[in-house]
């Protein structure tokens, strides 16, 4: 085929597309995207030999091989734009009052496991903010098994962020005290030092089925920050539903700045932070 391959994509066929996404992702894409993304596919079909967006989508929906295309179409339509301690003030609410209380809770239950998730956590960034928070709080010391659990669907973008080398805009709000304390130079950029990484894990998997990939009832906290914005609002209630199931009771969830579950959920109260609301599982 040749390099000037473009045929047309025909409204039914951007519908089914689009549709398929969001039930399979829960990422509703924006209409006036709708030509980036076209385009952005055109390479897809050209090299799986294929005539039109139609032949696409029943690649995507019937082919034995869909398993893999699916994984190249995330790559495709997903924004991973993120960087480390992205808005400050949620941090602080986590540093300063949910992680101290849940120690004491803890510690008169005598259990002395920490579970935080990621939930769409892109290259890593927000996995090593929070590994660095919790080893700074001095709440959990060496005798307390924590974990920091990365997920992201971009199979291409977990990868990324196992390797735990960054450069640049990654540290736009990176205060020097951490540069210096957790990460050392290597040949590519700033590279995270072992005391965070082996707190923390990464795996590549889909939010909105969240135990397939972790114990139900297991986990205290879960940031899903800047993801649901590309939801709506019927995917948006399958995400909540799934970290439900895996919240413990009274479990912390904390979202981006700009969304809210007011209008898509009972299962969580909401509590108000001077700049930061964050919602708790109801027991
Ligand atoms: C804009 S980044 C947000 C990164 C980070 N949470 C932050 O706030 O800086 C959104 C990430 O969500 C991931 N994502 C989108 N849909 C997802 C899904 N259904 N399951 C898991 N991850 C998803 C994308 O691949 C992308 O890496």
């Amino acid at each position: 085929m040749s390099s000037h391959f473009k045929p047309p994509i025909r409204s039914d066929e951007l519908r089914l597309l689009k549709e398929f996404i969001s039930e399979v992702f829960g990422l509703v894409l924006d209409k006036n995207n709708d030509g980036h993304f076209t385009k952005k596919l055109l390479p897809r079909l050209e090299s799986l030999g294929l005539a039109t967006f139609a032949d696409y989508y029943a690649h995507l929906k019937f082919s034995p091989r869909a398993k893999e295309e699916l994984k190249r179409l995330i790559s495709i339509i997903t924004n991973n734009e993120t960087y480390f301690f992205r808005e400050e003030s949620q941090l602080s609410v986590l540093a300063d009052v949910v992680l101290p209380a849940l120690k004491e809770k803890k510690l008169k239950s005598r259990d002395k496991k920490l579970r935080i998730v990621s939930a769409g956590c892109s290259s890593g960034e927000e996995v090593y903010t929070l590994a660095m928070l919790v080893i700074e709080s001095g709440c959990f010391l060496w005798d307390w098994d924590i974990e920091i659990i990365g997920v992201d669907i971009d199979p291409q973008i977990i990868e990324r962020a196992r390797s735990g080398v960054y450069v640049g805009r990654a540290f736009q709000t990176t205060q020097p005290h951490y540069l210096e304390r957790y990460f050392r130079k290597s040949d590519e950029g700033l590279k995270v030092k072992e005391i965070v990484t082996k707190i923390t894990s990464f795996t590549e998997g889909n939010l909105l089925q969240m135990d397939q990939i972790i114990e139900k009832q297991t986990v205290d906290i879960i940031f899903c920050r800047n993801v649901l914005i590309y939801f709506d609002d019927e995917s948006i209630k399958r995400g909540v539903h799934s970290f439900a199931n895996v919240l413990r009771p009274e479990g912390h969830l904390f979202l981006g700045h700009s969304e809210s579950l007011s209008r898509i959920t009972s299962n969580f109260i909401s509590v108000r932070f001077p700049g930061a609301i964050i919602y708790k599982k109801r027991d």
